[in-house]
């Protein structure tokens, strides 16, 4: 959110958009390594003893609890809005930014999202075998292969979205030397 300051509108986010993000970012650069190096370990080495399944339960959890926050984050961005575009980008640029933005934010919702219907439809709902998650929908396995497959590819587009966005980020800091780091930088006032 932008705050107040003598009537001017600030030109960094709020800090609870700020934590959003941080905490969106760590799970994101987190839990796509540890998704392919889980598939890795089942699928492609075929090893399915206890550290694979609790790699499986750990990647539903968090992505779980991933998709209630960017919910949270999504409606919390909605209604609050944004700080004003640092002044010294281009209309291109501008409208790159946004364009990204919107882009992560919707595969934010959809890949986990999908990993969820995924669960769903196998189903695989359990939680280290001490909870599920709630079914979305009946079980149809050959289905649930195609959802996964699909939200696995999301993920990695979702990844390789996201390298770009942290290479602007850095461009603009290094490089350019503006304002659009510390923008989302945490600790600032
Ligand atoms: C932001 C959240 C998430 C990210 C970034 C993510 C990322 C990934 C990645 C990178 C893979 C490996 C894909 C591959 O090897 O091709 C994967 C697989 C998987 N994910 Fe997620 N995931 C997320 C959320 C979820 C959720 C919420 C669930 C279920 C509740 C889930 C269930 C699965 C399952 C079951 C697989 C294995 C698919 C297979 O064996 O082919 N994921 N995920
Ligand atoms: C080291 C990692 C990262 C850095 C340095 C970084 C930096 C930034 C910066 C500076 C902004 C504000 C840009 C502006 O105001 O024009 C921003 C916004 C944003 N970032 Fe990141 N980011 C990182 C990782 C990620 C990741 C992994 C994701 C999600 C996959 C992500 C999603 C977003 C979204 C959705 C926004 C738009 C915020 C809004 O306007 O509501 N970021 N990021």
């Amino acid at each position: 959110m932008a705050q107040a300051d003598q009537g001017q509108p600030a030109r960094i986010y709020g800090a609870a958009a700020r934590h959003m993000h941080w905490i969106t970012a760590a799970a994101v650069i987190v839990m796509v390594p540890a998704g392919l190096a889980m598939t890795y370990r089942g699928d492609t080495l075929n090893i399915w003893d206890a550290t694979t399944n609790a790699m499986y339960s750990a990647h539903k959890l968090f992505g779980f609890l991933v998709l209630w926050l960017v919910a949270g984050r999504l409606a919390y961005r909605l209604l609050k809005g944004a700080p004003p575009d640092e002044p010294t980008l281009t209309p291109l640029q501008k409208a790159g930014s946004h364009l990204v933005h919107w882009l992560l934010y919707g595969l934010l919702l959809v890949v986990p999202l999908l990993g969820w219907i995924g669960v769903s439809l196998y189903p695989s709902l359990t939680v280290f075998g001490l909870f599920d998650l709630p079914a979305l929908t009946a079980p149809n396995q050959q289905r649930a292969e195609a959802v996964l497959e699909i939200h696995g590819k999301l993920a990695i587009a979702m990844a390789l979205l996201a390298c770009a966005h942290i290479g602007a980020a850095l461009y603009h800091h290094f490089i350019r030397r503006d304002g659009v780091l510390r923008r989302m930088l945490p600790g600032l006032k």
